[in-house]
């Protein structure tokens, strides 16, 4: 049986790649898009590729739209099999310039979004055969990474976002951790430096490229990991890919 995948903000950039990835490898994809237009166009686009795609309305950072998109994919199917919490925003600014509406805005998409999201649609990802949960995250939430002069993101001082994707950490351990004793899995996923709209274009490698680590958190084995921070943590364009230090 074809397994059922959704993708938060999959109608551009690494969530749209990761959906045509999850599609060609076999799977019926959701694209969770805030806007319905925006979501019909990518999945129209990828079913013009003969690719399994559906859009759903899913705006992330409120609840009833979370609400509403779970019970509309309840109603079409009895389960979901992978669920990429893939929808985020960027603001930049250092610490001294980060206010509380910054924090409370970023915090509302990357953190309580995927917290929310994941909650609504935990009921049909406990009916799967083996539910995979994947938190993108990235190397810039890394206190291992920041810290180490060495990296090629340790320059970078976006408070609110890496401390918006350390915090994404947090949720997946914790998911990972309530969810041990079932076949459910756990991950966060870490594309790279990635070209797309959240940074104005100025990353390394390709959205498929971005996409790999996502879809292969999403794809794992029974006997693959949870609970682990993983995925690309160089700058060249054909990255290999490991585990991240929290
Ligand atoms: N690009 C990188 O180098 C990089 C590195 C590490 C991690 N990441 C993470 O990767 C994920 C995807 O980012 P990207 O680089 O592909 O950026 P992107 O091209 O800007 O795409 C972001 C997606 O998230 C959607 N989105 C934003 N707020 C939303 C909300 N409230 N509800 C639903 N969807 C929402 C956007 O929808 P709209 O089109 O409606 O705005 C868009 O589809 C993010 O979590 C980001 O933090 C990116």
């Amino acid at each position: 049986m074809k397994k059922i995948a959704l993708i938060t903000g999959s109608n551009k950039g690494i969530g749209l790649e990761t959906a045509r990835q999850l599609a060609t490898a076999g799977m019926t994809v959701l694209l969770g898009s805030r806007d319905p237009g925006r979501g019909e166009a990518a999945a129209a686009a990828l079913r013009a590729e003969g690719l399994d795609a559906t859009a759903i309305a899913l705006d992330v950072a409120d609840d009833a739209s979370i609400t509403a998109a779970a019970a509309t994919v309840g109603e079409k199917f009895d389960h979901l099999d992978v669920l990429v919490n893939n929808a985020g925003i960027y603001a930049a600014g250092p610490a001294s310039g980060t206010t509380r509406e910054t924090l409370r805005v970023l915090f509302e998409t990357n953190v309580f979004g995927v917290v929310s999201v994941t909650n609504a649609f935990l009921p049909l990802l406990r009916k799967a055969e083996a539910g995979r949960i994947v938190n993108v995250s990235s190397e810039v939430a890394s206190l291992g990474v920041v810290t180490d002069p060495t990296t090629y993101m340790s320059g970078m001082q976006d408070l609110a976002y890496q401390a918006s994707k350390g915090a994404v950490n947090w949720v997946t351990i914790m998911f990972a951790k309530e969810l041990t004793d079932t076949p459910i899995k756990v991950n966060a996923a870490i594309p790279g430096y990635v070209s797309t709209d959240l940074n104005g274009n100025a990353g390394y490698i390709t959205a498929a490229h971005g996409a790999e680590a996502s879809v292969a958190l999403a794809t794992l084995p029974a006997d693959g990991p949870t609970g682990t921070f993983w995925g690309t943590l160089t700058s060249t364009d054909t990255p290999e890919k490991a585990v991240a230090p929290w």
